[in-house]
């Protein structure tokens, strides 16, 4: 929203004028799915859609917050409290954040916020850590705590996992805090060191959301994390960045089903990763889409995290691109969106064989963006 419209959106509800405005995006992976908490490699875009959080330093410890999403509804809590999960699910995510500032001993006093959001929910687009990392840069920035950028990434993680009770990685979080306008980031989720990757002029991000439900997302993802870990003690390392492929198939025989596949994943994900990197460096459309298919049919089968309406999102794009386009699922999975990557005169190409095919066989209706990579964190 513009930000002199968002400005009065806020002084009409609290009768003051805002200190600032904390702008951060959600994202699109293009690679590198389930391998943040391995400590592996990901490849992951800011998008323009994003969440604003207006914000207005109170004099006393209170935090009050509304949401242009959910007029009827308002959250508030004190500082000088313990912190514990309240009625309204987005408040939480405020909590969360104010939570885990508080407990690394950082001061910093009350504020009244307004949140507005475009970052379509449910979608696996990461509109979560986009609200967590714009919160945490309006505390930063209204008390001058001084964190950085991968500090606040950091805490936006730690709210999901001590917080939210979702045992995720650091990617949404540092792609939100992070990105950089028409760049992919590769992180090494290892040392947390980031490379920003030009994309091409030529390449088209197209982002489809399945709309299929998602349900018991957050158990499915820490049990996944889980067997991750058990793979890791019987590999004897300490995470699975550290395992072979060699040393995994020699290992075999000791695992569950269930270890030996969720790591098999996550190895060979960090190998493409790696090729994915030097592919959209050459804007080699082939390589991406070999790398991307193989992503899509080792999530599938690998790591059991795609539903039928994103696997049949992808074969109907796929077949429609035949080898002028690359296309996997992204994101968290359980349902959620799937990413392409195409040329200009391809996307109606894709845009008509979705409309043609999807909710026929599904019946669900796909949402599809045609995006622009956007930037990470702004302050203004
Ligand atoms: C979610 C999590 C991330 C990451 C992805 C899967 O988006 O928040 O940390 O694990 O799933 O790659």
């Amino acid at each position: 929203m513009e930000l002199e419209e968002f400005s009065k959106a806020f002084e009409a509800i609290y009768q003051l004028a805002v200190d600032g405005i904390a702008t951060a995006p959600g994202r699109v992976n293009l690679i590198g799915e389930f391998t943040d908490y391995n400590d592996g490699f990901v490849l992951p875009c800011a998008l323009e859609f994003n969440t604003q959080v207006a914000y207005r330093k109170r004099a006393d410890n209170k935090v009050v917050v509304h949401s242009l999403q959910y007029p009827d509804e308002f959250d508030e809590f004190e500082l000088n409290d313990a912190i514990s999960a309240g009625k309204s699910q987005w408040g939480n995510y405020i909590r969360a954040v104010a939570f885990v500032l508080q407990r690394s001993g950082a001061k910093f006093s009350g504020l009244d916020l307004l949140i507005e959001s475009n970052v379509p929910q449910g979608a696996g687009l990461s509109s979560s850590a986009a609200l967590e990392v714009a919160v945490a840069g309006a505390f930063n920035e209204a008390s001058n705590l001084g964190f950085t950028l991968e500090q606040l990434a950091k805490f936006g993680q730690q709210a999901e996992n001590d917080f939210m009770d979702c045992q995720c990685g650091i990617m949404d979080q540092l792609i939100s805090a992070k990105g950089l306008k028409n760049h992919a980031l590769l992180i090494d989720c290892l040392s947390l060191v980031t490379e920003s990757i030009p994309m091409p002029d030529d390449l088209i991000l197209m982002i489809i959301n399945s709309n299929y439900p998602r349900k018991l997302v957050d158990s499915e993802y820490n049990q996944r994390r889980l067997d991750c870990e058990q793979a890791c003690t019987k590999l004897g390392v300490e995470t699975l960045r550290q395992a072979t492929m060699s040393a995994l198939l020699a290992a075999k025989e000791s695992m569950s089903e269930h270890q030996f596949k969720r790591a098999h994943h996550v190895i060979s994900e960090n190998d493409r990763v790696i090729k994915a990197t030097q592919a959209l460096k050459s804007n080699d459309m082939n390589e991406l889409r070999q790398l991307m298919a193989a992503s899509h049919h080792s999530l599938k089968n690998d790591f059991e995290v795609t539903v039928p309406a994103t696997d049949g999102l992808v074969d109907i794009c796929q077949s429609a691109l035949g080898e002028r386009g690359a296309v996997r699922m992204t994101g968290g999975g359980f349902g959620g969106a799937i990413v392409c990557l195409c040329r200009q005169e391809d996307v109606d190409v894709v845009k008509n064989a979705v409309l043609e095919n999807y909710e026929k066989n599904f019946a669900l209706e796909a949402d599809i963006y045609v995006c622009q990579v956007g930037g990470g964190l702004t302050l203004q």
